[in-house]
């Protein structure tokens, strides 16, 4: 999850500069203990297998990497492990810097303050791959990216775990009032209740969008003692002793604790709004750490003051600051101050994914997706490609070469490029095209190295190319 400093703002004049972080509360140790599973580094692929042939494009000595924004150590330990040039900045850089920079290098590893736009890339001769080291890549033109073959790879559920966690949390401190009692004492008052705090064991926790975020969810709620339902679009194994509902009705009509996962799409946009809060228990409690949109905040706090819910949770919001400070105003949306106003209501800038663990394993995944791509062409997780990858090449085949010709999606490209390849023998192939740009990759046997650059520029002279690689 990218810090909330790093969220762009929709609402003109808030995007002036702010500082980094407010007074924060500090762990007793700076650095936790996780368990190793939380974020150790998964084989992914097949480039970590023994047996598999360590491939290197044959055009290219030294593969270059640019890393700005403090991307996750974890991530530049993996890509100086593959013997990469790796150069890394602590921030993000003026355009015309960045435009100088990117000249030079191959792969680019950015967070979201970092714009890589059409004028930026157009500069980016040699660059084949960009690794946003978070969630959203709305700060690449992906589709610039795509026509000029360069891939791009994010990381959307490193953070999953974060989210689940946090959502327990909430559930537990809405039912006892927490966050209530210790604002009070805080503010002096000692106020020792029980009437309206619960225990969550036996309650029923609804589950909507049973993703990777509400799946995690479940697990950890059951063991808990709460029962699970959940409603999802698509029909999904229930895990442990959650039961799927058909409907959204259903759901609202028989939880305790109703917690939204979905994505935002159109058809999530209020998806819970006056209506469906009616239909829920009285007394019951809603949290919303998905997106802003799914839920209409103005019916809710018509709900939270009519009493009709017990408590909420909001973590996302319909517009968000750019930066840190004390722009949860009116300003940035016309009900802020009466959603402040409200009692048992946990208010949260945007943090369900944001730990330690999540930026680690951002930093894995998003290095590992660039590894393989640039070792073994792999589009694996690729946002503005099409998904295309093959079995590793073997020590046991040293004379096959794979071919990565990424070229636009316009009839007759097989045909000449089969008939380029058809002097060798194609021991695997798979093709496959996302809008105007199409991936093929291909290995290729019994081919001497001088036959190499003939492959190569045959593939480079046809009209239809984007970008060719020739691995070895
Ligand atoms: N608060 C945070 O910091 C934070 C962090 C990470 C993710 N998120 C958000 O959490 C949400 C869920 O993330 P995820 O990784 O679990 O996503 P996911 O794609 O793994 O799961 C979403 C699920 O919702 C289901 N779905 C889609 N439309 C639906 C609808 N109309 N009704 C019911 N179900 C529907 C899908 O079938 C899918 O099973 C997303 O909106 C994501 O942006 C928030």
């Amino acid at each position: 999850m990218t810090p909330p400093k790093d969220i762009e703002s929709r609402i003109s004049g808030l995007a002036r500069s702010v500082t980094n972080s407010l007074n924060l509360s500090t762990s007793p140790t700076a650095t936790f203990t996780s368990p190793p599973g939380s974020f150790h580094e998964p084989t992914r692929g097949s480039f970590s297998m023994p047996t598999s042939k360590q491939l290197k494009p044959f055009d290219t000595k030294d593969i270059k990497v640019l890393l700005l924004e403090n991307v996750n150590q974890t991530g530049v330990d993996i890509l100086k492990k593959q013997g990469y040039q790796v150069e890394f900045q602590k921030s993000s850089l003026p355009e015309d810097q960045l435009i100088e920079k990117i000249k030079d290098v191959h792969v680019i590893g950015i967070r979201s303050k970092t714009r890589l736009t059409e004028r930026v890339l157009s500069h980016a001769k040699n660059l084949i791959v960009i690794g946003c080291f978070c969630i959203g890549t709305n700060q690449v033109d992906l589709q610039y990216a795509a026509s000029q073959g360069i891939a791009v790879f994010n990381s959307p559920f490193s953070n999953s775990r974060s989210v689940a966690e946090q959502t327990i949390a909430e559930i537990i401190c809405l039912a006892r009032q927490l966050t209530d009692r210790s604002m009070e004492l805080h503010n002096g008052t000692w106020n020792k209740v029980s009437k309206g705090c619960w225990e969550i064991r036996g309650k029923t926790l609804g589950i909507v969008g049973y993703g990777h975020i509400g799946s995690q969810l479940s697990v950890l709620a059951e063991a808990m003692g709460m029962s699970v339902i959940y409603y999802d679009v698509n029909n999904l194994m229930a895990l442990g002793q959650a039961r799927q509902v058909h409907t959204l009705d259903e759901l609202l009509e028989q939880a305790d604790f109703v917690t939204l996962h979905v994505p935002e799409t159109q058809e999530t946009k209020n998806l819970i709004g006056k209506d469906e809060l009616k239909k829920m228990k009285d007394g019951s409690y809603l949290i919303n750490n998905a997106r802003g949109t799914v839920l209409d905040i103005p019916a809710l706090i018509e709900a939270m003051k009519s009493g009709k819910l017990a408590g909420a949770a909001v973590d996302v919001f319909p517009n968000e600051p750019a930066g840190n400070g004390d722009y949860f105003t009116d300003e940035l949306n016309s009900w802020t101050g009466e959603l402040r106003k409200l009692k048992n209501l946990i208010l949260t800038p945007h943090i369900g994914g944001s730990t330690e663990e999540a930026q680690s394993a951002i930093g894995v995944e998003v290095s590992q997706s660039l590894v393989a791509y640039v070792n073994e062409g792999s589009t694996q997780g690729a946002v503005n490609m099409p998904e295309v990858n093959l079995r590793s090449l073997t020590m046991d085949e040293p004379n096959s070469v794979r071919v990565i010709y990424i070229h636009r999606n316009v009839p007759g490209v097989l045909r000449q490029v089969n008939a380029i390849l058809g002097h060798h023998n194609v021991d695997k192939q798979m093709t496959d095209s996302k809008g105007d740009v199409a991936y093929l990759m291909a290995d290729i046997s019994s081919v001497q190295e001088d036959e190499i650059k003939d492959l190569y520029q045959s593939l480079e002279g046809l009209s239809s190319r984007i970008r060719t690689r020739v691995l070895y």
